[in-house]
């Protein structure tokens, strides 16, 4: 009986998010018929999502984005930016991109482990040593141009990488000092099947779920932590309800601002030009910002939000990870080179 009533909620939840797929889309392509696709003013509307407030990094990226293409191309083109979720949870934008709906969003290099496996890669726990060779790699082109490019044909691509910081666990009152206190609670994970296993391994209970909803979760005591940067605890609030932060530092998984393929193509090659710049802007105003946001984050939790910082020794949850990265490997032989090249500059970087 249990599972048959998960079973139907399971199932409401899927038609609910494909229903809130359609409406939107129906919603977006109402406004660009009655527009033809363009502003008042005869520009190309451009629909960037994503899921952060306003003040965060990615935000004020998209904003220098939007005044940098908008200064060459005004003419052209209208950027419009929806925060917070305006356009729906990571996986619906990641929809609406796809056909074309919206032409770029923000996603979790986790989320889209779902749409090719090769971002997989990305997602494994412990696979960067440091913030050095995070972004080393991120930044080598022979490293990601042909998984940023696994989804074209299903309509759209990476354009470029962002900073996420590091994922560690937070709870609402458990002092998470090895992987052996994270047994038997529930801890909310990106919607992806390697953030599932890996919680697996460590004992936790792991319990998917959209971003904007981690917030009630906790409070409702739905579940007992979460797994995120420090920003989550500050921009998204949930340092009002979990008061332990503990730095396992478990993945270093980069957001990635994806495109429509069919709009990409569609541009001259001056349109082209200004739009890459534009997507390197992004970047690196992005991470840029990023360092000062943290160290604010950790001095609002801690002073306003009572938020205690904890550091345990991270080799306990690795070697329980670490087999993930040869079963990931075993199964994609053709990223093992990809995989060296990472582990020499986990050395060298
Ligand atoms: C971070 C990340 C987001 C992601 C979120 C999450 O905030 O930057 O892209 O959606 O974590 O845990 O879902």
């Amino acid at each position: 009986m249990k599972s048959t009533a998960k079973n139907l909620r399971r199932i409401s939840g899927k038609i609910a998010a494909f229903i809130l797929i359609v409406i939107m889309t129906s919603v977006l392509y109402a406004c660009d018929i009655r527009q033809g696709g363009q502003s008042g003013s005869g520009r190309r509307i451009v629909r960037i999502g994503h899921n952060q407030a306003t003040d965060h990094p990615v935000n004020i990226g998209l904003a220098e984005f939007e005044k940098y293409v908008e200064e060459r191309l005004g003419d052209r083109f209208d950027i419009e930016i929806f925060p917070n979720e305006l356009l729906g949870a990571q996986t619906d934008m990641v929809q609406l991109t796809q056909t074309g709906a919206i032409d770029f969003c923000v996603a979790s290099n986790s989320i889209l482990e779902t749409f090719s496996d090769q971002y997989t890669l990305f997602n494994l726990p412990y696979l960067f040593a440091s913030t050095a060779s995070y972004h080393a790699a991120m930044d080598d082109e022979d490293i990601t141009s042909d998984i940023f490019a696994s989804t074209k044909k299903a309509g759209f691509e990476a354009v470029t990488w962002i900073d996420a910081g590091t994922r560690n666990f937070y709870t609402v009152n458990k002092e998470i000092n090895s992987p052996s206190d994270l047994k038997g609670l529930k801890i909310r994970v990106q919607q992806s099947p390697t953030n599932v296993e890996m919680m697996k391994l460590l004992g936790g209970s792991a319990t998917p779920m959209g971003f904007g909803d981690v917030y009630t979760a906790l409070q409702a005591h739905v579940i007992d932590g979460a797994e995120n940067n420090e920003l989550a605890l500050t921009s998204n609030g949930h340092g009002d309800v979990c008061k332990y932060y503990s730095y396992d530092m478990h993945q270093m998984i980069p957001d990635i601002l994806i495109g429509n393929c069919e709009f990409l193509e569609s541009l001259t090659e001056e349109e082209r030009t200004v739009f890459y710049e534009g997507f390197e802007l992004f970047n690196r105003i992005e991470r840029e910002e990023w360092d000062s946001a943290v160290q604010a984050s950790r001095e609002r939790a801690q002073k306003e939000q009572g938020v205690t910082f904890l550091y345990p020794d991270t080799e306990m949850f690795r070697q329980i990870c670490l087999p993930m990265h040869e079963n990931f490997l075993k199964e994609h032989e053709e990223l093992r080179d990809i995989y060296n090249v990472i582990q020499v500059l986990n050395e060298e970087v």
